[in-house]
């Protein structure tokens, strides 16, 4: 299939440099062909009336009454159909001129007949621009015999013309299908390109791990190239995310220690005010720790899994959990236009980010939780969570997303679970954000499919 090549693209370049090159070519070849066609045709022409010319000279005599006639007719017999184009005419003083037959009217310019040599030039005939010919013979009383001949110029400009017509039709013909031809050469040899594009899609949609496929040898390398820098980066990240893992584990007993410590200090008048510092920075640094091991946690051996986030059927399995965990809430799910809706996102992640969203809102509902799911044409998708809790205060709202931020003590918890789901849907490309609603809190997760492909 051909596709439409974009402004700057390769395939324009080349669809640009292969049309150029057809055209100048079949161009190069319609004119030497026609100039070297019409030098032919006007010499072969030239000679064949020269020929006439002289078979005039030989079947003129002059009659003993001293009239001029013609032994016999011209071999063509073009000089006897009436305005034919083809002419002759036989001149000598003191004589009435001889004609030939197609001659009806006019006469020739005996101008051009003053030498034995045979010469011609354009000039005007009985019917329009006639090529002439002419020579003189003395007569057997030295006078002067002129022999003309006259052919329309339209002649050789027919079959000239007739010539060029054909050879257009036919060029055109040809350049046409070199011009497909050229087409298909370049979308031939781009496939590979199209492929590596689609490749790269397929990698930052997570729908696979590494470049796929089999590239020729000008491009293998840089395939080879780039999945070994990915390679190395997913390790990288890996070793990064246990080592905070591993950071945050050894950190956890000596902090322990701490908080035991400032809370014996707390026993002691002096040591108050110092114990409640020590306690509050204890615990600050206790919610970095549980938040940087969930995240190492739910990164460890996770592997992309190709699959894609299908909805709603993501949101089922989910559901069915938090009404078991939140047995005195109602859940709802209105999917009707997202059937079969598959988002290139990671499905474990996506089930997470759910998960979060539901169990907070399962939490603080007081009766019913509601799970929408819109999806337009384009793969663009929007999932909100409803619930008709107290929701949070408007100017709290964008601190609900830092680490530990919790605003109901009365809730078991460790506030941790919106900060998870943040930096979730930023690594699938969602934009995850919460409002209050007409009743209670309305979280919200938007996918718009990012434009990937150019070209
Ligand atoms: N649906 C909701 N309705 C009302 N308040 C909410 C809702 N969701 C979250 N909040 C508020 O935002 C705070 C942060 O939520 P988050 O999910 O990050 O932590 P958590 O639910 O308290 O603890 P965790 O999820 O880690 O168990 C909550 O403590 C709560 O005060
Ligand atoms: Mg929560």
């Amino acid at each position: 299939m051909m596709r439409f090549p974009v402004p700057g693209s390769l395939r324009l370049r080349f669809l640009l440099a292969v049309t150029l090159w057809v055209l100048l070519g079949t161009a190069a070849i319609w004119f030497s062909a026609v100039s070297i066609f019409s030098r032919h045709v006007e010499q072969s022409y030239h000679e064949e009336l020269e020929v006439h010319v002289r078979e005039l000279g030989r079947l003129t005599e002059i009659a003993p009454d001293g009239a001029i006639v013609l032994t016999r007719p011209l071999s063509d017999p073009r000089y006897d159909v009436p305005l034919s184009g083809f002419y002759w005419q036989v001149t000598a003083e003191g004589r009435a001129a001889l004609r030939s037959g197609s001659m009806t009217r006019g006469s020739l310019e005996e101008d051009i007949a003053h030498s034995p040599e045979i010469l011609h030039r354009l000039d005007n005939g009985p019917t329009g621009p006639a090529i002439t010919y002419g020579f003189t013979r003395k007569g057997s009383a030295g006078e002067d015999i002129h022999f003309v001949i006259a052919t329309d110029q339209r002649e050789l400009d027919r079959l000239i013309g007739s010539f060029t017509r054909d050879l257009t039709a036919w060029l055109a013909g040809l350049a046409a299908l070199l011009l497909t031809t050229g087409f298909a050469i370049i979308s031939f040899g781009l496939k590979p390109l199209d492929r590596l594009s689609l490749a790269f899609a397929r990698l930052r949609h997570g729908q696979a791990e590494k470049l796929e496929g089999e590239y020729p040898a000008e491009i293998a390398p840089l395939a080879a190239d780039l999945n070994a820098y990915i390679h190395q980066n997913e390790a990288m990240v890996a070793r990064a995310r246990v080592q905070a893992g591993n950071l945050a584990h050894s950190l956890r007993t000596p902090l322990a220690i701490i908080t035991d410590d400032a809370e014996r200090l707390g026993k002691f008048d002096q040591g108050r005010a110092a114990s409640t510092v020590l306690l509050d920075q204890a615990s600050a640094m206790e919610q970095q720790i549980e938040y940087q091991l969930a995240r190492a946690r739910s990164a460890a051996g996770k592997k992309p899994s190709g699959r894609g986030v299908v909805l709603p059927d993501v949101v089922l399995p989910i559901m069915r959990a938090m009404e078991r965990l939140h047995p005195d809430k109602r859940f709802t799910l209105d999917a009707a236009g997202c059937r079969g809706t598959v988002l290139p996102c990671d499905p474990v992640d996506y089930a997470e980010v759910l998960s979060i969203l539901l169990d907070n809102a399962g939490k603080w509902a007081s009766e019913e939780v509601r799970v929408t799911a819109l999806c337009d044409g384009s793969g663009a998708s929007t999932v909100t969570i409803a619930d008709d809790g107290p929701g949070i205060p408007d100017h709290l709202i964008d601190a609900a997303f830092a680490v530990g931020a919790r605003f109901d003590p009365a809730a078991a918890g460790s506030g941790l679970g919106l900060p998870i789901a943040r930096d979730l849907s930023e690594a699938m490309g969602i934009d995850l954000t919460i409002a209050n609603g007409a009743k209670g809190l309305v979280a919200i997760m938007r996918f718009v499919p990012q434009a990937l492909e150019q070209g």
